[in-house]
């Protein structure tokens, strides 16, 4: 039982954070994403290649985190199990952590909730990262976060097992699909966004012991749907981002809270799909309903029971930042891949040196000369039509053109690349809007 001292003292706390954030957010914030791979000097075949590998590794994590995954702990002193979650997130964000604000850059992910960074606490294991370790003893603003608090409780796997009286901190345990884990204690910091927007008491993980890397970043800033994620923390009800085309090195908005305009009138909603819970936990991971694709004029026979999420929690369809290249269930890709290969006409051609499943040979080596048909998914309420560089990736050294899409048993995600030139906005009391932007100009 809390007395009623310390439950004054929480509501004070609570009361202090909420004045702070809606300070800063009553105009939002507006933040710039890189994609990982424009600090190299990657030829436009790397950077397919890349790209590709990376959704791979991508879609198995998100796939390997499904609600009820969980990881042994080789950390001491934390219960028995973690639940995974994906990774290998492909843009960054760069923004600072305490007071004074020492600047960090992270991976931006939507597919996962936890907000973290490698901690000099002091680090018994970090990975290296180009940036000085943040360090909670520099900081005027960083405080533990008590084993009692609400947001303790939402990193428990177990959600019945209770801290014991001997804890005084909240230890905790993160691991990725990619290997990538972190371990330390829960903490709230002082953020700041490059716009000069800051929030405070925002709870993050201190990472001192971390595995893996994260793209040459220093930790991680989750977008999903559960309540530790930048999102939830912030109250805000709208975040919206675009993605400049994959060959443009422009960095790509990011909008948080009111600052999240409204779309046009033009622009197309549907609703979220629910999050299939078990166990306990809801999965962070944004649904949506795909109820078909068309190939030009044609609606593709795919039964719809594909894209939906099973009874067992496993299965259905998501939008993602993090994964590049579109990954349709097998089952839906090969119906698909059939129907575009027979519209194309050409010789099929490998892409194994791009990480491609569905290629063709360019007459001529003339990549952008190969005519390929309309692509429509069509989602509960709204018809997304790809434009042709957000479904063609075109490795002109080669002369080779393929679908940027990839097969994956057991779910579908849509990527970066489908969502490119599209300003797509996530209103979080239940519906995604899309339209076609220009998102270097927003
Ligand atoms: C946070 O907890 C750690 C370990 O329990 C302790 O060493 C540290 O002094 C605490 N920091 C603050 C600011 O309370
Ligand atoms: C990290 O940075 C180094 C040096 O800039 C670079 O060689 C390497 O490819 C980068 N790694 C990743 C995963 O981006």
């Amino acid at each position: 039982m809390a007395s009623a001292g310390s439950t004054l003292l929480l509501w004070l706390l609570l009361l202090l954070q909420s004045v702070a954030i809606s300070t800063a957010s009553s105009r939002g914030i507006r933040v710039e994403l890189k994609h990982a791979d424009t600090r190299g000097d990657f030829t436009g075949t790397e950077r397919i290649r890349r790209a590709a590998e990376r959704s791979h590794r991508r879609v198995n994590g998100l796939l390997d985190t499904g609600i009820s995954s969980t990881a042994t702990l080789k950390g001491d002193g934390i219960e028995g199990t973690a639940t995974v979650h994906a990774s290998t997130a492909t843009y960054l964000v760069d923004l600072a952590i305490g007071t004074p604000p020492l600047p960090i850059t992270a991976v931006l992910d939507t597919g996962s909730d936890l907000i973290w960074t490698q901690c000099d606490a002091p680090c018994r294991k970090c990975f290296p990262q180009p940036a000085p370790l943040y360090a909670p003893a520099g900081s005027a603003t960083y405080a533990n976060v008590s084993c009692r608090s609400p947001l303790c409780d939402a990193l428990r796997v177990d959600p019945s097992s209770h801290c014991s009286a001997a804890e005084r901190g909240c230890p905790y345990y993160f691991s990725y699909g990619d290997g990538t884990s972190t371990n330390g204690v829960l903490a709230t910091e002082t953020l700041t966004f490059e716009s000069g927007a800051a929030v405070h008491g925002i709870a993050f993980g201190c990472g001192t012991e971390n595995h893996g890397s994260t793209d040459n970043s220093s930790g991680l800033v989750g977008m999903g749907r559960g309540p530790l994620s930048l999102v939830s923390q912030l109250g805000v009800t709208r975040f919206s981002y675009c993605f400049t085309p994959f060959n443009d090195k422009t960095a790509s908005p990011l909008f948080l809270g009111p600052s999240a305009a409204a779309l046009s009138t033009a622009a197309k909603s549907t609703p979220f799909a629910p999050n299939p819970s078990g166990g306990g936990r809801t999965s962070s991971y944004y649904y949506l309903n795909l109820e078909g694709i068309s190939v030009d004029d044609t609606l593709l026979p795919i039964d719809p029971v594909v894209f939906q999420v099973s009874p067992m929690g496993g299965g259905g369809f998501i939008i993602d930042s993090g994964t590049t290249f579109t990954a349709l269930e097998e089952r839906a890709f090969l119906v698909l891949a059939r129907a575009f290969a027979a519209r194309v006409g050409l010789p099929l051609a490998s892409g194994a040196h791009l990480g491609l499943s569905l290629c063709f040979a360019a007459p001529e080596g003339r990549t952008e000369a190969v005519d390929v048909p309309r692509l429509v998914f069509h989602f509960d309420g709204a018809d997304m039509a790809l434009p042709r560089e957000s479904y063609v990736v075109e490795d002109r050294s080669t002369g080779v053109a393929c679908l940027g899409m990839v097969s994956m048993r057991g779910m579908s995600v849509l990527g970066s690349l489908q969502q490119q030139s599209m300003h797509v906005l996530y209103d979080l009391e239940g519906i995604l809007s899309f339209e076609h932007a220009k998102c270097g100009e927003l």
